[in-house]
């Protein structure tokens, strides 16, 4: 097979997204950009990376700064176990390694926080590791570029593609290479309309010469999607306070603040509504795999189980905790 990767390089490099982090090549900043950007948006994950970056701009002013306060700034980005872990690794780097960050991908990956994806990202961006990297995007690009149906979440796929595109890195700049995937499968290969007619790869695609495009990728299973029930308490507010507590150091939202909640039944969740208290709304908030299903009552205290952290703290003091994006949500419905 001929090596494409010349005219994706070539391609990225006229029609490449001009991104803050790609103008730098400190591996601390890059590596902050890959952390962030897992799981996130680019117009979000931009204005994240750029506050990370002004208020620490060095590796030690992350590892000096307080946990809640790196975690009040990872606020409303999800997922909070990227902020303990980078704050972790921070600390590492700056105590254990003078600061300085691995310079290779099999090195990197030994930080927390760091999985096969971003140690391959950092590796080739800040180090140029000959080192390609698979995701969503990778995976969608390179199935239709081969005409593969294969399913993409089978681990033998994956070993096949990484195999071929660490051989295609070869030949270019690594970090061209591996931002050139990733803005080509934004861009151009997307998932429901691609744009083959301006694709830098059109010319050796079997997906296109087959009329496959839109059939690819294949999936061999579906992920499972989850419903939680939940009521959510905004107890203390009518004297000015507001209850709340932190989570548990591990799961969902793991050393977030919230306000106290409990999980229920779906059909209690439907019936009734909860004597003594006023219900004030419900919504839907949407997580990766889990629908949570949440309702907002007022009332003078917790009806649950109290926990050791829960505490009343001044209402016009709640923008100094990190909240998750469902509690802010809550605040910005029915409490301001
Ligand atoms: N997603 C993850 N890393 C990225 C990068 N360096 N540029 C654009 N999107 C990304």
């Amino acid at each position: 097979m001929q090596n494409p990767a010349r005219s994706l390089v070539d391609w990225y490099e006229r029609e490449g997204r001009d991104l803050p982090w790609r103008r730098t090549t400190d591996p601390y900043q890059i590596w902050l950009s890959e952390i962030i950007l897992q799981q996130t948006r680019i117009d979000q994950g931009k204005a994240y990376w750029e506050r990370f970056v002004d208020r620490y701009p060095t590796v030690h002013d992350l590892a000096a700064a307080s946990h809640d306060e790196v975690m009040k700034m990872w606020e409303g980005l999800g997922y909070y176990s990227r902020a303990r872990n980078l704050h972790h690794t921070a600390k590492v780097v700056s105590k254990e390694m003078e600061g300085k960050f691995p310079d290779h991908w099999s090195e990197l990956i030994k930080l927390k926080g760091i999985g096969p994806y971003t140690a391959r990202a950092i590796g080739s961006i800040a180090f140029g590791n000959a080192a390609a990297v698979i995701d969503g995007n990778v995976f969608r690009v390179f199935s239709r570029y081969l005409a593969d149906f294969s399913p993409i979440d089978a681990p033998a796929t994956r070993k096949e593609y990484q195999t071929q595109l660490d051989e295609w890195i070869q030949e270019v700049d690594p970090a061209s290479f591996n931002q050139a995937m990733m803005d080509l499968g934004a861009m151009v290969c997307t998932p429901r309309t691609p744009h083959c007619a301006f694709c830098p790869l059109k010319q050796g695609c079997k997906g296109l010469e087959k009329g496959v495009v839109a059939e690819l990728p294949v999936k061999a299973k579906k992920t499972k999607r989850k419903t939680q029930y939940l009521n959510f308490f905004l107890v203390g507010t009518k004297k000015g306070q507001l209850l709340v507590r932190r989570r548990p150091m591990s799961g969902v939202w793991a050393g977030l603040w919230e306000i106290p909640s409990v999980e229920i039944g779906e059909k209690e969740w439907n019936q009734a509504n909860l004597d003594g208290y006023e219900l004030l709304g419900a919504f839907k908030h949407v997580l990766t795999h889990i629908d949570m299903m949440i309702k907002v009552y007022r009332g003078a205290e917790f009806p649950g189980e109290p926990t050791e952290t829960q505490q009343f703290i001044p209402l016009d003091t709640i923008d100094a905790y990190g909240f998750s994006r469902a509690v802010l949500k809550i605040f910005e419905r029915f409490l301001r």
